[in-house]
């Protein structure tokens, strides 16, 4: 029996559990996506810092992570953009010569009621809350087969750490966009999955709920509308970007080799229907 077992690669140095790895991070210049930058980095990884707007603040990330002993270098480039994309590529290619961890987080809301929904709207969406998944895990994977794996470097060919939401599987009306696109990064991340680990490349999502970041301030900033959003927390209190990124290096550490296909809420609860505590 004894044999049989595999035996995990577990780094050297347990406080730098994602040393020699390289990672790219879209949408890092604020939010959720900063946070994973910063965590990926202090975690030992160096990190590509991907933004569409806002350099000066792509910048601040990247000496960020570069005090906190990691390498780090900013990318522009517009996720929903194949040719864009595939540039960024390059680029990370060229400068850190491979790519071991992917955060597909660039996303964006465009809110409507649904009758006044534009098409834009709808498609602006769909381009980057969902193609730009695409896309980048796309580039991400070819890397991931080129390169195989590295046993010294992590136990995976390559790890994708889709961001989603708790609207992969809650309904949300006013924003059918994009609870439409995070529904299809469900399918996306467990499609590709199943494909690829046979490969060892390992594919999960990470399903936030309401995290204090800009997209979603008007539900946080002022008293009333934070004590509307809290009826919807069991855990009592709005997220904070770290939340989230501690789970993204967990995720693309090898201490979660088995873990693959699966989307890890955190949410406070708020997937746990919390009208029914006192109802129904
Ligand atoms: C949305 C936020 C929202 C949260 C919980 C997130 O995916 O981007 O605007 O607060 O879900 O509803």
């Amino acid at each position: 029996m004894r044999k049989n077992l595999t035996i995990v690669n577990t780094s050297p140095d347990p406080l730098k559990p994602l040393k020699n790895q390289k990672a790219l991070v879209t949408g890092a210049n604020s939010g959720i996506g900063e946070a994973c930058a910063l965590a990926l980095g202090a975690a030992g990884a160096d990190v590509a810092v991907n933004y569409v707007s806002r350099p000066e603040e792509a910048e601040r990330v990247v000496q960020s992570i570069k005090q906190s002993g990691s390498n780090a270098i900013a990318i522009q480039a517009d996720v929903s953009r194949e040719d864009q994309v595939q540039a960024m590529f390059a680029e990370m290619l060229k400068q850190f010569g491979t790519i071991d961890i992917l955060v597909n987080n660039a996303g964006l809301q465009r809110d409507s009621p649904f009758q006044d929904m534009t098409l834009e709207q709808w498609n602006t969406v769909i381009a980057i809350n969902l193609t730009g998944q695409f896309l980048c895990a796309r580039e991400a994977v070819r890397e991931f087969l080129r390169r195989g794996v590295v046993p010294d470097v992590s136990t995976a060919a390559g790890k994708i750490i889709c961001m989603s939401s708790v609207h992969e599987v809650i309904p949300w009306g006013g924003h059918v966009n994009y609870a439409a696109s995070k529904g299809g990064v469900m399918q996306l991340m467990k499609s590709m999955a199943q494909e690829l680990a046979p490969k060892k490349i390992r594919v999960n999502s990470i399903a936030p709920g309401a995290i204090k970041t800009p997209i979603n301030r008007s539900a946080w900033d002022t008293p009333e509308a934070e004590a509307a959003l809290l009826k919807l927390i069991p855990a009592g209190r709005a997220g904070v970007p770290l939340d989230i990124a501690r789970v993204a290096v967990w995720l693309a550490s090898d201490a979660s080799d088995y873990v693959t296909g699966t989307t890890l809420f955190v949410d406070g609860g708020m997937t746990l229907y919390p009208g029914f505590a006192t109802g129904g």
